[in-house]
């Protein structure tokens, strides 16, 4: 496993649309282990293919619970609306309000290339939300409300 390097905003390969995964090759499963192992390195919430470079669709979310590794996920249905910061590991330093539907149903592939259904709400709406505009070229600066930001930390806060 290793480490990859994280592409930010500016770099193209964000802007493209991600491939369906036909097979788990060893390559794929490597991949894998690594963005799970970026993710955490990084302290993210999610992160998809396209952010260490590479043109598949497959997302690692963790919204506190464990990792959720998705392959070719399609949303379902969606309903309601929350508006949040949301930021990326892509645009580092930053956040923006960003409005998405509050619930959301998907299906993907797991690990094991078996169909998974998720339901989620809040931050796994939106997580999941985020990171499926990751594989069709989209990032949520285009979804910002006003300004991006600069992420302020609170000093007082321990
Ligand atoms: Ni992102």
């Amino acid at each position: 496993m290793a480490i990859r390097n994280i592409r930010e905003l500016g770099d193209e390969v964000l802007m493209k649309k991600s491939k369906e995964v036909k097979e788990l090759t060893p390559r794929t499963k490597e991949l894998i282990a690594d963005m799970k192992e970026t993710l955490y390195e990084a302290d993210g919430v999610g992160l998809a293919a396209p952010q260490v470079g590479v043109l598949k669709r497959i997302v690692v979310i963790d919204v506190g619970d464990g990792p959720i590794v998705m392959i070719n996920p399609r949303i379902l249905d969606r309903s309601g609306e929350q508006t949040a910061y949301e930021g990326c590991l892509s645009v580092p330093g930053k956040h923006g309000m960003v409005t998405r539907p509050n619930y959301v149903k998907a299906v993907y592939m797991n690990e094991k290339m078996h169909p998974q259904e998720i339901e989620g709400t809040e931050l796994m709406a939106r997580a999941i939300c985020h990171e499926l505009d990751h594989l069709e070229g989209r990032l949520y600066v285009e979804l910002v409300e006003g300004e991006l930001q600069d992420v302020v930390y609170d000093e007082d806060e321990e």
